[in-house]
């Protein structure tokens, strides 16, 4: 009997990435491959990959550079380019990296073992065309056996001026609601306890579905989404990302406040505080747009956690513009928001822009801006010392083994004394005693306290 073929996946990139790497994994195990931690060990090794910033595209080629020369002495050697990274360059990268089997975008990914057949048959396999993307059948690999991602809809049909996405992933499409349901069914059988449903522009759902489920409820919306799946057995936290400004409603905010499954937590990028640079960046919100989002949420959901993404330097810039943007941060204080410089992308209009910020200056805002957000979120901490928080227990601290860690509703953090073997997949009451900008720690209050 031949040794079975071990694989090695590494993820670059977003939660989309993420997902998409588990289900990936999901069809090599079908078809017999095992886990191989080490790259260096495996006879498929794959790279789901990031072009969101010019640095993560880099860090592919170097990574990809190593494997290519481990193949020249290994023929047999399956190397695998796959993601947005694949999707940009295309038939580019075989050129760069001759050694590669197999390039496949984002869309092909539940495609993976077909792409294989045609490898094996002796080709090198380039699958970047707009597909309709087939339902999955194969049960993911999943990182985590408590909290799981569930794409409800792929693709992005904004054009944001600086974004690389929709050239990557393709046009929106919204998966049928039953669909989304059977799986979430299926993981509550698993033992899983929180979702998060999962899109670029989450709520564009439903826009492009055509009718109905099978019961007959039509479900054109998000909001009609969670109202769907919030009473599956088992599962106990919904969460979902990335929420737009521009379809954002109060009925969400009413529908979270209203679902007790449905986490008091709202990921909703602003990317700037200056309405010009909203304009040239094509957003289609204004600041008082989002202020007045940010206000709606307080005042129906006063501890609601809101999170947020931000670029600063995008061309032309002033520094008057940038500090709108230290302003908003400071106006709304974010419990986190996820920072970076602009960097110019192949095929977005931003990039063509002729006043194009020095990397002096993309330097210097970052660190003023992340140093606004760290005391930012450190304030947010605060108001949970002394309370009492549920925390779902995921794992042990990978620094300290006398601890385990979760997450608390509103997605903070929380580190406390105890052992994953009791406590793993418990919602615990935990009494939070020490709080920093981005995480804090507790004691657990009852040693076991499930479904609390
Ligand atoms: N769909 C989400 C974000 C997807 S990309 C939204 O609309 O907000 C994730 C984040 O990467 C973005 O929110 C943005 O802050 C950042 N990003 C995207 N393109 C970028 C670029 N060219 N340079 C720097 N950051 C970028
Ligand atoms: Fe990119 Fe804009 Fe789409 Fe978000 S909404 S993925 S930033 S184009
Ligand atoms: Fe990166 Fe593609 Fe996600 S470019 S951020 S992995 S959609």
């Amino acid at each position: 009997m031949s040794t079975p073929r071990r694989y090695h996946i590494t993820t670059f990139g977003c939660q989309m990435n993420k997902a998409d790497s588990e289900r990936m994994a999901g069809i090599l195990e079908d078809l017999g491959y095992i886990w191989s931690e080490e790259a260096n060990d495996a006879d498929l090794v794959l790279y789901n990959t990031c072009t969101i910033r010019d640095n993560a595209e880099q860090k592919v080629y170097s990574y990809l550079g190593r494997q290519a020369e481990r193949k020249r002495q290994q023929p047999d050697l399956t190397l695998i380019v796959a993601g947005c990274v694949a999707q940009q360059e295309g038939e580019s990268l075989l050129r760069r990296v001759p050694e590669l089997d197999l390039v496949m975008g984002p869309q092909h990914a539940n495609r993976l073992a077909d792409l294989l057949t045609q490898v094996e048959a002796g080709s090198q396999v380039v699958a970047t065309e707009e597909v309709e993307i087939a339902e999955d059948i194969t049960q993911p690999r999943r990182d985590s056996t408590i909290t799981a991602w569930v794409n409800v809809i792929y693709g992005c049909n904004e054009r944001c001026t600086y974004c690389v996405v929709p050239n990557v992933r393709g046009r929106e499409q919204s998966r049928e609601p039953a669909a989304i349901r059977a799986e979430i069914e299926q993981l509550a059988a698993q033992g899983y306890r929180e979702i998060t449903l999962l899109g670029q522009n989450i709520d564009a759902y439903g826009r492009d579905l055509p009718g109905s489920t099978p019961e007959g409820r039509h479900l054109h919306t998000l909001t009609d989404l969670l109202y769907y799946v919030h009473d599956v057995p088992g599962i106990e936290r919904i969460r979902f990302a990335t929420s737009h400004p521009r379809y954002f409603t109060e009925r969400l905010i009413r529908a979270c406040a209203e679902l007790p499954k449905v986490c008091e937590y709202f990921h909703i990028p602003f990317q700037s505080g200056d309405n010009d640079v909203l304009k040239a960046m094509a957003r289609g919100y204004t600041v008082e747009r989002y202020l007045r989002i940010v206000e709606q949420i307080r005042e129906i959901i006063p501890d609601a956690a809101i999170s947020a993404d931000a670029i600063v330097a995008f061309p032309g810039e002033t520094e008057e513009q940038f500090e709108n943007t230290l302003k908003l941060v400071e106006q709304v204080g974010f419990d986190l928001v996820n920072t970076a410089a602009y960097s110019p992308r192949p095929g977005t209009p931003a990039a063509n822009a002729p006043d194009q910020l020095s990397e002096e200056v993309k330097q210097d805002r970052l660190q003023r801006l992340n140093h606004l957000v760290a005391q930012m979120a450190a304030d947010r901490s605060q108001r949970y010392l002394g309370r009492t928080e549920e925390v779902l227990i995921e794992a042990t601290n990978p620094r300290n083994p006398q601890q385990v860690m979760g997450r608390t509703r509103t997605n903070r953090l929380v580190f406390c004394d105890g052992t994953i073997a009791q406590l793993e997949g418990q919602l615990v009451p935990v009494r939070i005693t020490e709080t920093r900008a981005f995480s804090l720690t507790g004691q657990i209050l009852s040693p076991v306290a499930a479904g609390c």
